[in-house]
């Protein structure tokens, strides 16, 4: 067989395939959460990239007060805020005392702030006059890349009470890398808190929103299942820097700050600017959510901190002691799903949605491994079973997809009774070409399979989003598709990262501060996301699965909505492959059609997309001819197709 794939490869494969797609019997129901997306802080995914906000340290409270802030004039760093305990550092302008100085402050934003020309951005500051009840004043300017002013506004500060101070700015320049600039008009003092620009055209609209651009690509994935908030950020480079969902919920302004791992986990990628400010906490994670129609799936920390870096017992939760961490699961359940009179239901509530969010999932500790870990799942599940037994459980099977740890946890796992196991591989595209056969022969009576984190690193381009890693993910998900009896959920891993700002890569959404680029495998993702079916179709090529044979891979799925069969084809080799699909059983009354086909290509499999040339590779309309109930679908060499069947 590799033999044979190696052949290929160069060119001598057959070219024409007769396959069979079994309309007789219904196959293996496929779940709504069977392609989804996952979600973590890495790469300024979150402050700096989905979260809008676009003041860096807009409280003052990183370590280092001032970074991300230029001052100029009479400027002092104040602590113990009466108004916010969990942010307890704000500013004391002053005038300068003299007509020709100036006091005043200026924001660099995340790597700049984008701008863009006639759209409004929403100023706001928490603000008092000092030692005197009359008003003062603040000029509001937004700058360019040139140190030009492209908006400018007064606001006056009216009174020796904190209050929250609002301006709208209209920018008359488009600029990615523009600043924030506060020049102090009058002659007293005043104290300034939580300073923030956001777009107001933000995701629905809503304040402390999300990037419209962003949100509506996740969105337009068609996602089923919605993972969050890691990742590796679950553990923390200790358990102080864990994340913790409590800190990320309530007013916004007095959430404290967390360090965020990724500045400091690569020393090659080296972001000392880096925290979490949670301003995209749980509520607004819930909220994207249900906004999608995804299931949400939080992951939560089971005691562990992360275990690469921690390698002694003291780093982390003894067994017996797991009480706390054990208390914050069950009450993020209470948080998503409790009545309003319930403490955690009730700010929910609170924060604006009575309504419950209807939790299903739960991921308990993200990417463990060995006894350590299965000691504590233990007792978690049997803590989050007894009070919430519909909750449905995730543990892990470790880092990778085979090996030590792996071959350890699975059966652990079965004996836990976990409701599904995390897998996590990120493997060249050789792996991803191998495994489409992963699942075939999978155990069909333990838990389920959730691919929680995977993506195709293709070394040879210095692992970028290449059309060759999206093929072979294309490929190897035709594997994941045919076995959705087993395989219930996939989220490509990371999701999003700032060019200017990156950690780890690939990764499936690429952003500045105002474009945003889908790679390759984004498109995948989509494909897929807006082709699940809800049942499988057998399709087999003497009568085996395609799965690499002559470098094709293909599965089907029916869909009991639009009444469509679905075929998908990566045909990896490089010769232009002829494919006869006969749909056998079809009841006689029905004449089946065409419907939308579609198909990626990139020439060059090195190949990518760029924030400049965004639409080098996209998903573009194709055509198969049907002939009676047989359909002929050519597919040129390095494609991925989808095809669709209607049958009414
Ligand atoms: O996706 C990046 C990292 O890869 C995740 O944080 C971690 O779970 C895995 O090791």
């Amino acid at each position: 067989m590799s033999v044979l794939l190696g052949l290929t490869q160069m060119g001598y494969g057959q070219s024409s395939y007769e396959l069979s797609l079994n309309a007789k019997k219904l196959g293996a129901p496929i779940q709504s959460t069977m392609y989804g997306l996952f979600f973590e802080d890495i790469n300024f995914a979150a402050d700096g990239g989905l979260y809008a906000e676009m003041v860096k340290n807009r409280s003052f409270d990183f370590p280092q007060n001032l970074l991300g802030w230029y001052t100029f004039g009479k400027v002092e760093v104040m602590k113990d805020s009466p108004l916010f305990e969990n942010n307890p550092t704000y500013l004391k302008l002053s005038a300068s005392g003299h007509d020709h100085k100036h006091t005043g402050i200026e924001n660099e934003g995340f790597r700049g702030m984008g701008f863009k020309k006639d759209e409004t951005y929403r100023f706001s500051v928490w603000a008092k006059t000092v030692e005197s009840n009359s008003p003062q004043k603040i000029n509001v300017q937004f700058l360019d890349s040139k140190n030009d002013v492209i908006a400018s506004q007064d606001l006056e500060i009216t009174s020796n009470e904190w209050k929250k101070y609002e301006v709208v700015l209209t920018p008359k320049k488009t600029d990615e890398k523009g600043r924030l600039r506060i020049f102090f008009l009058t002659k007293g003092n005043i104290y300034l808190d939580h300073v923030s620009v956001f777009p107001t055209d933000t995701w629905k609209g809503r304040e402390n929103g999300l990037r419209k651009d962003l949100a509506q690509a996740l969105s337009d994935i068609n996602p089923g299942v919605f993972r969050f908030p890691g990742g590796c950020i679950v553990e923390g480079t200790d358990l102080d820097t864990r994340y913790d969902w409590k800190k990320s919920v309530g007013p916004v302004e007095n959430r404290p700050l967390n360090e965020n791992r990724w500045h400091y986990t690569f020393k090659n990628r080296f972001f000392p600017d880096y925290f979490q400010t949670y301003g995209l906490g749980f509520y607004e994670y819930f909220l994207l959510s249900e906004d999608m129609g995804a299931e949400p799936l939080p992951v939560i920390n089971v005691g562990l901190s992360c275990q690469y870096q921690n390698k002694k017992e003291e780093c982390h939760i003894p067994v017996n002691a797991l009480d706390e961490y054990i208390q914050d699961a069950l009450d993020l359940i209470e948080f998503a799903n409790g009545p309003a009179d319930t403490k955690w239901g009730k700010l929910r509530a609170d924060m604006g949605h009575p309504a419950p969010f209807n939790l299903k999932y739960l991921g308990v500790g993200n990417e463990q491994w060995g006894h350590e870990y299965v000691d504590r799942l233990a007792v978690f599940m049997k803590a989050i079973r007894a009070k919430y037994p519909e909750i449905k459980i995730i543990g892990s099977s470790g880092p990778g997809p085979d090996g030590k740890e792996f071959d350890y946890l699975w059966p652990e796992m079965k004996k836990l009774k976990a409701d599904l196991v995390d897998e996590h591989y990120y493997r060249d595209p050789k792996w991803f070409l191998n495994n489409a056969g992963r699942y075939d022969n999978y155990d069909r009576k333990g838990p389920a399979v959730f691919a929680g984190e995977y993506a195709c690193h293709d070394h040879s381009t210095g692992k970028q989003n290449s059309f060759r890693s999206a093929l072979c993910e294309a490929a190897f998900m035709t594997g994941l598709e045919r076995n959705a009896d087993i395989v219930h959920m996939c989220t490509y891993a990371p999701l999003f990262a700032h060019v200017d700002g990156w950690q780890w890569r690939p990764d499936m959404i690429w952003f500045d501060n105002l474009r945003m680029m889908k790679t390759p495998n984004y498109y995948v993702q989509q494909l897929y996301g807006h082709n699940v079916g809800t049942n499988v179709a057998s399709l087999t090529w003497n009568k085996e699965p395609l799965k690499g044979q002559d470098g094709l891979y293909a599965s089907a799925v029916y869909d009991k909505n639009t009444k469509a069969y679905i075929i998908k084809v990566a045909n990896t080799s490089t010769e232009t492959k002829d494919i006869k699909v006969n749909i056998n059983g079809l009841n006689k009354k029905v004449t089946p059609k065409m419907g939308e086909c579609v198909k990626m290509h990139a020439g060059e499999m090195s190949a990518v997309n760029t924030l400049d040339s965004p639409n080098n590779i996209i998903p573009q309309k194709t055509t198969a001819t049907l002939n009676g109930n047989q359909v002929s679908i050519s597919i040129e060499g390095e494609a991925f197709g989808v095809y669709q069947v209607i049958c009414e």
